[in-house]
Order: structure tokens, then sequence, then C-alpha cells
């Protein structure tokens, strides 16, 4: 379902049942049902407004990650939502169309609260919206991918959400989930449709790509379009990061969309306990006898994405460490930086270690300068919000702040793997 978040829109957070595997019952968390929530939507300039009521037995809050928004409404550790309670944000939508989710984003309870399933996504449109398949559900389908371990009577195993030993991630599931669903399939009708590919899950890595080897024409990662369309073969997609892909298929074809060995850096041991040697298929796709034509993609997709000039003199080291950032985990009540508003500075990010870990930034977007010293693949260079940071290696970005000044509420900076994210590796700046 969708719900157009310019007429407000209400997130009911509670708890229930999903039918996750044949003739077993889960209990799970969700908004308005009983697995993940509605897909929320609305216009570039619209302004919007949701009432979130907390109806679960703990203190969550709702976090809508990728959206440029006020501190104030950004729904992270500083916005909690006590249960029986109701937060009421709004904010304008000043970004280009993308791709967006939320999801929960309390301090030491993010892991087990999406784990539950409380997710789904919010998808901004604008003027070029309508040049792409849109036709949602039909030729413009969300596959939001998660991992999960159940056990044998069909409960969700929070056995390893946290990390510890060898298990260095965070908990990697063997049951992968699709919109929540498992063992997925869908019907194509048109010769092309668009997959709106997100990362839901607490540490997985995936890298994307069809069984048969395909091409498919990436057309947006995180934070929006792409000006110009990039073929590829292999997506990876580390935890909260979103790409937009559209697929051409043949009358009555079947073909499964899988997750390939990712590339995670680092020594062969590393790699495998963080998922490196993991296949799985993530979805069959099952083409009709005939398929309704499709526009063919533009070859110009958008414009204004180009990578803004940096406007700070001194760039912004981060060490990401075991499990800290810069050596210091969270604290409250601490200002870790403060930035000016609309400024653009280089952010030098280093992963010394053998761990897997990935940096993503609220209330601004980014572009990747380089990967260890190098040009960073096509599919990266769109404009994005999370970045993955592969064992023992470097990437440099281009962040660009957001213009919504307020000295006392902190947006976050941190690991989105969410074991690490929850263990405190995680920052905070003001945009004063
Ligand atoms: Cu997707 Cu700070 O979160
Ligand atoms: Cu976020
Ligand atoms: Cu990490």
């Amino acid at each position: 379902p969708q719900l157009d978040a310019s007429t407000g829109a209400a997130l009911t957070l509670r708890s229930g049942e999903s039918g996750l595997l044949p003739g077993r019952s889960t209990p799970t968390w969700g908004a308005n049902g009983a697995i993940l929530g509605p897909t929320l939507r609305a216009r570039r300039g619209a302004r919007v407004s949701v009432a979130v009521t907390n109806r679960l037995p703990e203190t969550t809050s709702l976090h809508w990650h990728g959206m440029h928004l006020p501190a104030v409404a950004d729904g992270g550790p500083h916005q909690p939502i006590a249960p029986g309670a109701t937060w009421r944000p709004t904010w304008t939508v000043e970004q280009r169309a993308a791709t967006l989710w939320y999801h929960p984003h309390l301090h030491r309870t993010t892991a087990r609260h999406v784990y539950r399933g409380v997710a789904g996504l919010f998808l901004v449109d604008d003027e070029y919206s309508d040049t792409l398949p849109h036709d949602y559900g039909v030729d413009d389908v969300p596959l939001i991918v998660q991992d999960r371990n159940v056990t044998r009577d069909g409960r969700l195993d929070e056995a390893n959400l946290g990390f510890g030993g060898l298990a260095t991630t965070g908990l990697l599931g063997d049951t992968i989930l699709v919109n929540g669903g498992y063992d997925p399939y869908v019907d194509v009708v048109t010769r092309r449709v668009r997959f709106r590919l997100v990362n839901g899950s607490n540490a997985r890595v995936y890298s994307f790509g069809f069984a048969d080897h395909r091409a498919v024409t990436l057309v947006a990662t995180d934070a929006g379009w792409l000006e110009t369309p990039v073929r590829c073969t292999r997506l990876r997609l580390s935890p909260g990061e979103r790409a937009e892909i559209v697929v051409e298929f043949e009358p009555g074809e079947r073909v499964v969309l899988r997750s390939w060995p990712p590339e995670l850096g680092g020594n062969v041991l590393t790699q495998r306990l963080a998922g490196g040697d993991d296949t799985f298929d993530v979805v069959q796709v099952r083409a009709a006898a005939t398929l309704r034509p499709s526009p063919a993609v533009p070859e110009r997709l958008t414009t204004g994405v180009r990578r803004p000039a940096i406007t700070v003199a001194e760039p912004f080291r981060l060490e990401l460490g075991e499990f800290h950032l810069n050596g210091a985990v969270l604290e409250h009540g601490r200002i870790d930086r403060r930035v000016a508003p609309g400024s653009v500075e280089r952010w030098e990010i280093r992963n010394p270690g053998q761990n897997v870990h990935n940096v993503h930034v609220h209330g601004a977007s980014f572009h990747l300068l380089d990967r260890d010293g190098a040009a960073p693949p096509e599919t990266e260079r769109g404009e994005k919000d999370t970045v993955f940071v592969p064992a023992d290696s470097t990437v440099t970005l281009a962040v660009r702040y957001g213009t919504h000044v307020d000295a006392r509420t902190p947006y976050m900076y941190h690991c989105h793997l969410l074991a690490h994210e929850d263990a405190g590796m995680m920052g905070q700046y003001v945009v004063v």
C-alpha cells in the first residue's frame, strides 16, 4: 500500500504475527500491519506530515533515512516515542526524486527493532519521475531485502543480534525476506521493469545480479537519479544503501535475481565470517507470455547532480575503529562537530582493520571522490548518503550539508551495521 504524506499520513507501530515460513506463524513488528509498513510518498516541494503512534511495548523512534529535513523531524535517538505516544514531524520535501526508507533509530535498540520488522519506504517524486517506469507494483517494484534467522518453531532468532568473538558484523541470517516475505517471485507484464533495491538488513552486504549475468541499467543511487544511466551486471549494496535499476525481459522467460559473493576486502577468514562467500536467490521474475512495450530509458535522466566544490578548508578525517569512530563512542550530550549550513566538506574515511563498516550521514548527501586513491566505480558516482568501507580500505567523500540551522538538535553520522551503531559507532553534528 501507498500513503500520500502530503495529505498527512498515519503510521501505527505495532506487533503482529507473520506467515514467514509455510505453516508457521512468526511474531513480528510492523507499521500499520504485522511486518514492515506502507510506502509513504510525496512530491518535491510538498509539505508533509506524519503521525507516528507507538503501540509497541518499548520506546522507539522513526528515522527518515536519506531525507533532508530539520534535525527535530529526523527521528534519530533524540526524538524517542514512548509506548502510547504519538510523534508528529512535519517538513517540506526539498530534494530530487529518490528512494528513501524509514526505520527505528533509538540508541542500543535499533538492531532489534529493525530486525523485528519495523521499516518501510518513503518515495520522493519530482518533475522527471514520469520518464521511467512508475506504475507502482506493476513496472515500478520495490525490493526491501533483509536476512533473518528463523527458529524451527517459527520465531525470529535474536541470538546473534550483537557481535562477539569472531562474528564481528552482527547478525547474518540464512533466510532472505523480500518486502517481508519468504521465497518471493514477481510477475511482470511489461518489457522493462524498474526495481528499487533497498538493503534493509542489519549487517549483510549483497552483490545483486541476475543468474544469467544480464546487464541492468542503473538509474539511481541512494540520494537520487544519476544524470546518465550506467550499465552493470553486479551491484554491491551495504546496509542502508539503495539503488534503482531498470531491467529488460523477454516474453515468457523466468530469471532469478541473486546475491553473489560480495567483495568485502580484508583477509579470507574475516571475509567469510562477514558473509563474503554467500550466495542467495533474492527474487524470481516471471515474465508474461506477451509483454506490453515500455519506453526506453532516456539517455539523460535528470539534471543538477554534479558534485559541488569543497568549501571547507580542512578535511574531516574519520577513522573507523573496532567499534568506535576516531576512538570515541556515542555520548548523548557531546556534540562532535559543528558545520556551516550548505557547506561542502571533504571527508577522508579510513578503515584500517579487518572488519567491514559503512558510513551514513544524516541531513546531508555526498559524492564519492575516490576509493583507495582511484576513481570510484561508475556504479558509485551518483549522489549518496551511505557508503560501504571494505576492510583495510579508504574512501574520500564530498559531503554537502543541509541548510536547516539548529544549535541544539544534532544529526547523526554512523556505521549502518546496526550492531556497530548500537555499540556507539556514531557521532553527532549540528548545523550552526
Ligand atoms: Cu538508516 Cu542513522 O540511519
Ligand atoms: Cu539516516
Ligand atoms: Cu561498522
